[in-house]
């Protein structure tokens, strides 16, 4: 191998290096989780003691169905499986 090729390949291996460091500073950057978790207050409390997620969700519509006391707010993402983003903590 030549000279000039052995440059060509150190600089294309700094780019590829810059490159997987600018990816992982952006992801170290990444905001914190900022969706809001299941309350623990007497409406959702009931809600931690159901094994499993699947089973829990059956009672959120009582209260947050559009006609229910705490309707979903404008513009709420796509609300199938609650507990995937609002965790229980
Ligand atoms: C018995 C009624 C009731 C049930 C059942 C219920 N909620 Fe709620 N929820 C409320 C009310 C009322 C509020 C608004 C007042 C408050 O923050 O507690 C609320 C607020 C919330 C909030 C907002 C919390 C915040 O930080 O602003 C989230 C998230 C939530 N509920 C998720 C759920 C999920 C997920 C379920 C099902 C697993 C569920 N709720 C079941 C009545 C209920
Ligand atoms: C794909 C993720 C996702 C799913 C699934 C989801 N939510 Fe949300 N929810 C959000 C986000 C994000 C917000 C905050 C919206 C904003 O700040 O504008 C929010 C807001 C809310 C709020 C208003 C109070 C707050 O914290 O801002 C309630 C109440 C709520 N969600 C209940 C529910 C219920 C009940 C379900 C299931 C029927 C559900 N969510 C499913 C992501 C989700």
């Amino acid at each position: 191998m030549d000279k000039k090729n052995k440059k060509k390949i150190w600089v294309m291996n700094s780019i590829f290096a810059l490159f997987c460091g600018g990816i992982l500073v952006f992801l170290l950057n990444a905001p914190e989780e900022t969706t809001s978790f299941l309350p623990k207050d007497e409406d959702h409390i009931k809600l931690y003691s159901i094994e499993g997620k699947k089973e829990a969700e059956k009672f959120c519509a009582e209260c947050h169905d559009a006609d229910k006391i705490a309707p979903l707010p404008e513009g709420h993402p796509p609300k199938y499986r609650c507990l995937f983003c609002h965790k229980r903590n």
